[in-house]
């Protein structure tokens, strides 16, 4: 009998001794096919602390890299190649130096979707759901926050002793939600709570109950006492919001709420990748190093 394309995944990740890590925008079927499903933050943390030899990322570009990053040790590869977050290339890395220059207090707080490149140059990183703690915890007032500008306006606005100054990068998938998307959906559903990932913009997050990370998302759903929710993130959420709650009703803003990216990582890619040990993530050793301090420096503030 022709072998399962999940079974064939699972036999293997075990044979070539490989942990297969994917964020809750891939597919729900690739999720189910995952060893650690999680935000960016859970998946960083646990990258380090994996017993396999290898890795297999189910995400974007920036994922595995942050997971070579941590375990150089480890040969890290990826689903696909070529998923990668446009946001992640947002930032000019003469725009840093410039900045600098203008204010020597400054500390650069990089959000973790960005390239390797950036991240080296950068004080710290931070996930969504770590921001607000690693920013405050940080000795600066002065904080230059990249690439995402929803997510810096959000964060700045819980932390008013500190002082920002923006970049303009964003995600276009949360940009194209808007609060006329999020409006019509609360008039359909007047019940529903709002809940929002910070990458949204500022008029969307005015109309949500709850803004969190993909995670904080998931476990204010799963918690709540409520039963109807809408929906401001990636689709590929839904597959968990769901599988924890087949009870409660999730309902999205419209039809944009897809990652072309994310939705790039298929199980035949994944069997693909296992069986020729391939695409791996290669960085340069300098670079890696660089970009491995603000990494673990977001560990350490945000434990
Ligand atoms: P989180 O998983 O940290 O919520 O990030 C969302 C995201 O855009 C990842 O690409
Ligand atoms: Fe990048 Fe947005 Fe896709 Fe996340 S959802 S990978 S931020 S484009």
């Amino acid at each position: 009998m022709e072998e399962k394309i999940s079974e064939e995944i699972k036999r293997l990740a075990k044979e070539k001794d490989v942990a297969i890590l994917a964020h809750y925008y891939v597919d729900g079927e690739v999720q189910a096919a995952a060893d650690y499903v999680g935000d960016s933050y859970y998946l960083s943390k646990i990258a380090t602390g994996i017993e396999q030899k290898n890795i297999l990322f189910c995400g974007v570009s920036f994922m595995g890299e942050s997971a070579k990053i941590l375990n150089p040790d480890k040969k890290v590869i990826m689903a696909d190649e070529l998923a990668d977050c446009p946001m992640a290339h947002m930032v000019d890395l003469d725009r840093i130096e410039e900045v600098r220059k203008s204010y020597e207090d400054v500390a650069v707080v990089c959000y973790v979707n960005s390239t390797a490149e950036i991240k080296a140059k950068s004080d710290v990183c931070v996930t969504s759901s770590n921001a607000l703690r690693v920013v405050k915890a940080l000795p600066n007032k002065r904080i230059f926050f990249i690439p995402d500008n929803n997510l810096g306006r959000y964060v700045a606005s819980q932390a008013p002793e500190k002082e920002f100054i923006f970049h303009d990068g964003f995600c276009h998938v949360h940009k194209s939600i808007t609060a006329e998307n999020v409006k019509a959906a609360k008039t359909a559903h007047p019940d529903a709570l709002v809940l929002a990932h910070p990458e949204c913009t500022q008029d969307v997050l005015a109309l949500a109950d709850f803004i969190g990370s993909t995670s904080e998302i998931i476990d204010y759903a799963t918690k709540s006492s409520h039963s109807v929710f809408i929906i401001c993130t990636e689709m590929g959420i839904f597959y968990e919001l769901t599988q924890k709650n087949p009870q409660k009703k999730f309902y999205s803003v419209g039809h944009r709420q897809f990652c072309p990216n994310m939705k790039r990582i298929t199980l035949e890619k994944v069997r693909d990748a296992l069986k020729n040990f391939a695409p791996e993530v290669v960085l340069d050793e300098a670079v890696r190093q660089k970009a491995y301090e603000p990494l673990n420096r977001m560990l350490e503030l945000a434990k």
